[in-house]
């Protein structure tokens, strides 16, 4: 059997090391062949594949990004090409895709499977927020990256007596900077779960102030919106998966705190730094264990699944239960936070 192997969406500290152990377990294991996709789905579309035997995923293990490349194509807005993907997948031999996705990549594996293309996930994204699996690969290398980025911001802020807010990345869940934001002692974290109100982080700051904290550390999702207010939007123009791009709630906080308590604020937007490099050893032997699990799935046909995290186990999880989700942060870990709040 030959697997085709795909990256989808954003890329992830990680990718590499689920490209490296499908193609060593299904070689070693099972005498599979395994091909890579360029550029997600879109390779499937254009016929654009790269060989992969062992020799090619030496050394790839802690290296960033994905050496297939990544796109976010969905082949369901282009007329015919979902049958494009069919043909090309049977002259190219492939027997099964492997997709690394998060809900937009894996939405798509299922929807081949009505048209025949054997399919199984790898769960990837650094937002965390996918049903079905503890954890993605790539959110932990994410929360350490914005963790050590509260840590430097804490030392400038005290010196200068200043709040500096730190915007993070999480469209829609705020798990980045919850986690991010209990690690590195955040003063405030807003998400996209809990919509804030400008007066209640004015007075957490007061309450320092009280208490003779001349400085406060805000982390803020890309998400989080006010009370009865929207998320703020960097660009309207929609990806093919009707995403919008976010991006700036960091300088409406920042602005309203100047306004309502005449103090100076910063601020920091860690945008892809928090995508890019290498992962950690966490992310690393996570998508390590995910991409061998994969190949099991294909090994035991069980097509339309993806491999996922509970606990200490590799699970199998149907796509059907996980796709058009989403997977919120624990409200009860937000009250741990809240407890450092003020
Ligand atoms: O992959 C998820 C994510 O990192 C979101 O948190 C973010 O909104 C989005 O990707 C940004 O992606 P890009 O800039 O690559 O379009």
């Amino acid at each position: 059997m030959k697997i085709g192997i795909l990256s989808g969406g954003g890329d992830a500290p990680g990718i590499n090391a689920v490209i490296r152990a499908i193609v060593r377990k299904g070689i070693q294991d099972y005498g599979y062949e395994t091909v890579g996709i360029k550029d997600g789905w879109h390779g499937l579309v254009t016929n654009e594949f790269v060989p992969l035997d062992i020799s090619s995923v030496s050394g790839i293990l802690p290296r960033g990004g994905s050496i297939l490349g990544t796109s976010r194509t969905n082949p369901f807005k282009h007329e015919n090409d979902p049958e494009t993907i069919m043909r090309n997948a049977r002259k190219a031999k492939i027997g099964a895709v492997v997709a690394i996705g998060g809900d937009d990549t894996l939405s798509i594996a299922y929807k081949m499977g009505d048209y025949g293309l054997k399919c199984v996930g790898v769960p990837k994204t650094i937002d965390n927020d996918l049903t079905g699996t503890d954890y993605t690969f790539g959110f932990m290398t994410a929360v350490g990256i914005a963790t050590e980025a509260l840590d430097r911001l804490h030392t400038t802020a005290e010196t200068h007596h200043r709040v500096m807010i730190l915007e993070v990345m999480g469209r829609y869940t705020g798990w980045i900077a919850l986690e991010a934001g209990l690690a590195g002692g955040a003063d405030v974290i807003l998400i996209p779960e809990k919509p804030f109100s400008i007066k209640s982080i004015c007075k957490c700051i007061e309450h320092r102030q009280k208490r003779g904290r001349s400085f406060s550390i805000i982390v803020v999702a890309e998400g989080a919106k006010p009370k009865g207010g929207k998320e703020i939007v960097y660009s309207e123009s929609v990806d093919e998966f009707g995403h919008i791009r976010l991006g700036g709630i960091g300088y409406y906080v920042g602005k309203e705190i100047e306004k309502c308590m005449g103090i100076e604020t910063r601020v920091v937007v860690l945008g892809h730094l928090q995508r890019g490099g290498s992962p950690t050893a966490f992310d690393r032997i996570l998508a390590t264990r995910l991409g061998v699990g994969a190949v099991d799935l294909v090994h035991q046909r069980k097509f339309g699944y993806m491999s996922a995290v509970k606990g200490n186990d590799i699970v199998s999880v149907a796509l059907k239960d996980v796709i058009g989700k989403r997977k919120t942060v624990d409200l009860s870990l937000y009250d741990t936070a809240s407890v450092f709040f003020g």
